[in-house]
Parts: C-alpha cells; sequence; structure tokens
C-alpha cells in the first residue's frame, strides 16, 4: 500500500476532493486507512471519547498515547496530529512538543488552530521541517460556544485573511470550520493550499467530520453532520442479546466453551 505524500495532497486542491476524518484509536484507524487521504488525531477527543466539557481539558501526552496506535495501524493515509490548548504558545514551546509528538508518534504532520497571530509558530516549525495544517474559522479551543462564523463583514474579512496568512506561512492545508458558504468559497479561491472544511460547504477543497460523529455513537445533533450510520442503535441492540443470553444461561453456549479433547 502507498503511503500518500503531502504534496500529493497539496496537488488535489481545485481537481479532485480530499477525504479525511478523525481517529483516536486502532480500530477505527484500521478502518479509516482504506478510504482517506488524511487522518486527524483531533483534540476532540477530549469531548466524544473521555466526556470533557471542553477541548482545553486534554492534555498533550494523553493525546500521543493515542495518536501512537492510530499512526501504527493507517499505513497509507497521512496522520496528523491536533496539537492541544496551550502546547503552542510561542514558537519554542511549539517546535519542542510538535518535536516530542513526531519523534514519539511518527505521525506526519501537526494542526495548530489560528490565523494571523500564529503565522511566526508556523514559519518557525515549517522552516525545521515540520509540516503544518492550519485552522481557522470557528477555533474550538478559543471559544465557549460554538456558532457560525463570517455572518458580518468585519469577521469576514478577519477569517479570510487569517486564511491567506496561513497559506503564505507554509502550512500545506487549512481546515475551515463553521463558516457560511459564500466565506469558504472565497478562502478556497483565494489561497493556494488546500482547505478542508468541517461545516464550511461543498466548496472547500476536501472535507472532515468527527468520525463518532459520522456512524452515530457520539449523541450530537449539528446541522453540519450527516449521520451514515446509527453505530449507537446497533451497539445497544448487541449488549440487550447479550444481556438477555447472559440472564437465560445461553451464554456461553458449547460453541463458546473449551474441552479437554
Ligand atoms: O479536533 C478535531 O477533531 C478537529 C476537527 C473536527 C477538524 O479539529
Amino acid at each position: 500500500m502507498k503511503k500518500i505524500k503531502i504534496n500529493e495532497i497539496i496537488k488535489k486542491k481545485g481537481k479532485e476532493p480530499i477525504v479525511c476524518l478523525t481517529s483516536y484509536t486502532k480500530n477505527i484507524s484500521e478502518i479509516l486507512d482504506k478510504y482517506c487521504d488524511l487522518i486527524l488525531v483531533g483534540d476532540s477527543m477530549s469531548m466524544v471519547l473521555y466526556g470533557m466539557n471542553h477541548p482545553r481539558e486534554i492534555k498533550l501526552d494523553t493525546m500521543i498515547l493515542h495518536a501512537k496506535a492510530v499512526k501504527k495501524y493507517a499505513k497509507k493515509s497521512l496522520v496528523v496530529f491536533d496539537m492541544p490548548y496551550k502546547s503552542y504558545e510561542n514558537k519554542y514551546l511549539a517546535y519542542q512538543n510538535a518535536r516530542k509528538v513526531l519523534n514519539q508518534t511518527k505521525c506526519d504532520a501537526v494542526k495548530l488552530e489560528g490565523g494571523k497571530k500564529i503565522v511566526k509558530i508556523i514559519k518557525h516549525l515549517t522552516s525545521k521541517k515540520i509540516p503544518v495544517m492550519g485552522h481557522v474559522g470557528l477555533l474550538p479551543q478559543k471559544v465557549k460556544k460554538f456558532r457560525t462564523q463570517g455572518k458580518n463583514f468585519k469577521e469576514r474579512n478577519k477569517i479570510l485573511n487569517d486564511a491567506i496568512s496561513i497559506s503564505s506561512s507554509g502550512a500545506f492545508a487549512v481546515v475551515v470550520e463553521c463558516v457560511v458558504e459564500s466565506l469558504a468559497k472565497k478562502i478556497t479561491e483565494n489561497i493556494s493550499i488546500p482547505t478542508i472544511g468541517i461545516g464550511a460547504s461543498r466548496y472547500c477543497d476536501g472535507q472532515i467530520l468527527v468520525t463518532e460523529d459520522m456512524i452515530g455513537l457520539n449523541n450530537i445533533s449539528a446541522k453540519f453532520v450527516k449521520k451514515y450510520s446509527n453505530i449507537r442503535k446497533i451497539i445497544e441492540k448487541s449488549v440487550k442479546m447479550y444481556c438477555k443470553d447472559v440472564k437465560k444461561r445461553r451464554f456461553p453456549s458449547f460453541h463458546n466453551i473449551y474441552n479437554y479433547k
């Protein structure tokens, strides 16, 4: 299986949609790897996997453990590590932590949230050969409440300029989260790197969703999430059947036991 390179992701801009999803675990990673160009070990694991109240609560070392498993089972896709809150406050800290992440997890790149303010940090990391993915629009590490971005002129301009700065700072792609469709289109048309949308319309060069949202495991109802299955229901049905079997002593049956012979 041939590993996807960063250059191949960049070349897809305007030609072929880039398929991305999140993974925090071995099993999901194994499945996604067959279909995705890029797998993100997102800090969304804070809320989705650990039931924390905010992405700010997840620690770098916790994410590193998950990323090791994800990367080990992703042979083809590009694996990007989402740098958690306070792990890239200045260029020195960002470099120290990004190095640690890439050394320990073998991930291919890191993702940083922010616009103009983090340009210096991205430039520093890329000058040290650390591939970076940006993230503009709604910034989950910064906000208390999730709301659509770019609904007024000032906000639109700020986000567009943020995306332009990220693009010219050396990042190879940028996540555009929860912005109005016309802004996503404008950003995509005005920067040279691929835009990866989440709640940002079909005009982006690629799409990403949190896998647990997309398969209906995480109980979230957001307009931008399309639920492709209801895994929660399937799990519940299986648990119910198991429960009944145990109570009626139907499990384990002779198929599930060990004998001398
Ligand atoms: O943490 C995450 O999962 C993300 C994606 C949703 C883009 O940042």
